[in-house]
């Protein structure tokens, strides 16, 4: 019996996942709230101290009661010391605001040596502090991606960027 065969028999049942986002065009397309976040997110990304990797990412949380709190990406010559954009956005908005719920997140970038046309999705830390902000609220979070330009990638919530968290936790 080969690896294969032996590995076919052990496997009793296959599952897959689907994971489902909205793609828009322009910028006009969205909600009004959504281009608000979005915009947010844009003017924040020029505040980016990003001295090291000329690479400008921008964040902004919608919080429960409305106010949207920005963060962008902080560079450290000890490069490890750095933190992204969306946990420094995360992290602030749950600091100042440590009872409401954080609703959705919209995230893009620039950089100052190639064009950005595609969105930037978070890394795995930042996806795995933002799952648990969502668990804690019980609230899905949207997260709305875009590059400097090009189309806009909407998610309904951070499991979806995130599969299995926490799925075999009983
Ligand atoms: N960065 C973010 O802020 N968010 C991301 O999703 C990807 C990467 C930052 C970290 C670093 O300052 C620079 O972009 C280059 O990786």
């Amino acid at each position: 019996m080969n690896f294969k065969s032996l590995q076919k028999n052990l496997v009793t049942m296959q599952q897959n996942i689907t994971i489902s986002y909205d793609v828009f065009d322009r910028l006009e397309d969205l909600s009004s709230n959504d281009q608000k976040l979005l915009k947010a997110a844009t003017e924040a990304a020029k505040g980016a101290y990003a001295l090291y990797s000329k690479f400008h990412v921008g964040a902004a949380v919608l919080v429960e009661n409305g106010d949207i709190i920005v963060g962008n990406n902080q560079e450290n010559l000890a490069y490890p010391s750095g933190l992204c954009a969306e946990r420094v956005a995360a992290f602030s908005a749950s600091a100042l605001h440590p009872n409401q719920k954080l609703m959705a997140i919209a995230i893009t970038a620039f950089s100052e040596d190639f064009v950005t046309d595609k969105p930037i999705p978070p890394c795995g830390a930042c996806r795995q502090v933002l799952i648990e902000y969502e668990i804690r609220d019980n609230q899905p979070m949207r997260c709305i991606l875009r590059g400097s330009t090009g189309q806009i990638f909407v998610f309904h919530n951070m499991h979806d960027l995130l599969p299995l968290q926490g799925k075999f936790l009983g």
